[in-house]
C-alpha cells in the first residue's frame, strides 16, 4: 500500500518506518525542517533500539522516502497517518490545532480517496471534528474515510510493541466504511499474521494472530485515553501501598509480586518507585481528566493518581533528608536521568525533578545517563537560569564513576541496566558518604549494605 505519514516524532517515525518494515511504500514528512535535514541525510532525531537499523534499511531498499513537502506527501499515499504533536495547553486540555491545521491541508490538496487516519493521541470526539473538517474543505472529486488507529508503543520499545501489539484497533467514523476497514486490515495483515522479517528476533517470530478489533471512532479513541490512565491507575496504587510498606517494614516488592500473581491483576506496571513520568501518561492522564470535566463526568479518581505520582517527589526528598539532614553544600551522584531506562527522553522525567527539588534544598548534583546526558543539561540549563541558581548546581558527568566521586550520596533516579555491573566497592572508595537512595528499587540492598553502604530504598524495609 502507499502510506503517508505527517509527523515523524516518537509514533511517527515509528509508524512509517514499521509499515515500510512489513512492506509497504511510505512517505514521511515533518513540518520540522531540522528534522527532515536530519532524517534525509541519514541521522535520526531520536533514539529508540532497533529504529535506525530498520529506517536506514529501508529507504536503501525504497520503500521508505523522507520529503520536505507536505503536498508531495499527501498525494503520495492512499492512507495518511496523522502523526503529529498534542502537546499539553496550560489547562491540562490537548492542543489539536496541528490535528486540525493537517486535516484542512489534507483537504485542500487531495482529489481522490484516501483513507485518514487519527494515530495521534487525542481526546475522544476528535475523529469527528477531523472529519468535518475534511468535509468543508474538500475539492471537488474528493472522499475521505476517518478512522482512528491509537497507538500503544512504549518508549524504548516501540519498534517490537508497533511490530508485535497486543492487539490493534481501529475505530470507524461510520458503519459504512467498509473500504476503510478492509485497507486498515491489509495494512496490518503482516503484523497480525506476523509475517515479516522480524529485526528483533531473525525470521521465525511468529506468534498466534494479533486481535484486529474494529469499533466505532469515539470508543477506540477513549480505548487508548482509558488504557493509559489504567497503567498509571497501577503505579500509583502501588506506590501508594510502598508508603503504607515504608511505615511497617513491609516489602512492595513482595506485595507486588503476591498480588501480581491473581491474573485478574497481573505482574505488570506494579514497580513502586518514584512515580511516573515522560510524555503520555502525565499529558494524557490531564487530558483525559480534562475532557471528562467538559463532558459532565467528573474522574476524580484519576485526579488522585496525579496526587500520588506527585507526591512521589516529596516522598524521596523526605528520605534523602533522613539520609543526609541537611542537604544544603552536600554533593549527590544521580545516576539515570531520562524518564525511564532505554531511551534519551527526559520530558516529565521523574528523575530531573527530584533534581530540581534537591538544588532548590541547596545541594549540588552530578547527573549521568548512558543516552539522556544532552537532553537532560540543556533542560536544567533553563531550569537554572529561570530560577537564578548558580549554573554549577547541576553538571553532566560522563561515567556513574564520576557521579559517585566526592558525593554525600548517590541516587538511582532511573533504572538504566548498566547500573547493575558497576563496580560497589570502587564506588563505596571514592565517596565522601557511602548512601544510596534506590528511587527504583532496582539494586541488590543486601549486598549493598554488607559492603557497608547505608541503602535506602520506596517502600522496602
Ligand atoms: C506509555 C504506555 O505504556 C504505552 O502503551 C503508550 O503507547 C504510551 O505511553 C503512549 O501513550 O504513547 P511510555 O510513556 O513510553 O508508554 O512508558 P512506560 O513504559 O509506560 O512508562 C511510563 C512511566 O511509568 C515511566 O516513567 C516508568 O518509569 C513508570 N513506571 C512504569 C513505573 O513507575 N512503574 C511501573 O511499574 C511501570
Amino acid at each position: 500500500m502507499d502510506i503517508s505519514v505527517i509527523g515523524t516524532g516518537h509514533v511517527g517515525l515509528v509508524t512509517a518506518a514499521c509499515l515500510a518494515h512489513v512492506g509497504h511504500k511510505v512517505w514521511g514528512h515533518d513540518s520540522d525542517m531540522a528534522k527532515m535535514d536530519a532524517l534525509l541525510s541519514g541521522k535520526m532525531p531520536i533514539y529508540e533500539p532497533y529504529l535506525e537499523e530498520i529506517v536506514h534499511k529501508n529507504v536503501e531498499e525504497g520503500r521508505l522516502h523522507f520529503t520536505k513537502s507536505f503536498e508531495e506527501a499527501v498525494r503520495a499515499g492512499s492512507v495518511i497517518f496523522i502523526c503529529v504533536g498534542t502537546p499539553p495547553k496550560e489547562n491540562g486540555e490537548a492542543d489539536l490545532s496541528a490535528v486540525e491545521r493537517v486535516s484542512r491541508r489534507i483537504a485542500e490538496i487531495s482529489d481522490d480517496y484516501k483513507v485518514v487516519v487519527e494515530k495521534s493521541t487525542v481526546p475522544v470526539e476528535t475523529g469527528i471534528w477531523i472529519a468535518k473538517t475534511l468535509m468543508f474543505f474538500k475539492r471537488p472529486g474528493a472522499r475521505f474515510d476517518v478512522v482512528s488507529n491509537p497507538e500503544f508503543t512504549r518508549e524504548g520499545m516501540a519498534v517490537f510493541d508497533f511490530l508485535h501489539p497486543d492487539r490493534i484497533v481501529v475505530g470507524l467514523a461510520s458503519p459504512e466504511e467498509a473500504d476503510a476497514e478492509r485497507i486498515m486490515r491489509e495494512i496490518y495483515s503482516p503484523i497480525i499474521h506476523g509475517t515479516f522479517p522480524c529485526p528483533i528476533h531473525g525470521r521465525d517470530c511468529k506468534r498466534s494472530d494479533v486481535p484486529f478489533l474494529v469499533t466505532d471512532i469515539k470508543s477506540a479513541e477513549l480505548i487508548k485515553h482509558a488504557s493509559n490512565s489504567f497503567l498509571a491507575m497501577k503505579i500509583s496504587f502501588i506506590n501508594a501501598i510502598a508508603d503504607i510498606c515504608d511505615k511497617v517494614g513491609a516489602d512492595i516488592r513482595e506485595v507486588a509480586r503476591g498480588i501480581g500473581l491473581d491474573h485478574r491483576i497481573g505482574p505488570h506496571f506494579l514497580r513502586a518507585g518514584i512515580g511516573f513520568g515522560g510524555f503520555c501518561f502525565p499529558k494524557d492522564l490531564r487530558a483525559f481528566i480534562r475532557i471528562s470535566e467538559k463532558l459532565g463526568v467528573k474522574l476524580t479518581i484519576l485526579e488522585e493518581v496525579e496526587r500520588i505520582n506527585e507526591r512521589r517527589i516529596d516522598v524521596a526528598v523526605g528520605k534523602i533528608r533522613d539520609l543526609l539532614w541537611i542537604l544544603e553544600g552536600k554533593q549527590v551522584g544521580v545516576l539515570g536521568l531520562s524518564f525511564k531506562p532505554d531511551t534519551d527522553d527526559v520530558r516529565f522525567s521523574p528523575a530531573l525533578s527530584l533534581a530540581r527539588r534537591l538544588i532548590l534544598e541547596g545541594a549540588k548534583v552530578k547527573g549521568y545517563d548512558p543516552k539522556a546526558g544532552a537532553f537532560a543539561k540543556m533542560e536544567m540549563e533553563r531550569f537554572l537560569a529561570s530560577n537564578s541558581l548558580q549554573v554549577d548546581s547541576f553538571e553532566i558527568v560522563e561515567s556513574p564513576y564520576m557521579a559517585a566521586l566526592g558525593s554525600d550520596l548517590l541516587v538511582v533516579a532511573t533504572e538504566w541496566d548498566e547500573f547493575l555491573s558497576l563496580s560497589w566497592e570502587r564506588i563505596r572508595g571514592s565517596m565522601r558518604r557511602p548512601a544510596i537512595f534506590d528511587g527504583r528499587n532496582f539494586l541488590d540492598g543486601g549486598m549493598l549494605r554488607e559492603l557497608g553502604f547505608e541503602y535506602v530504598g520506596m517502600g522496602v524495609p
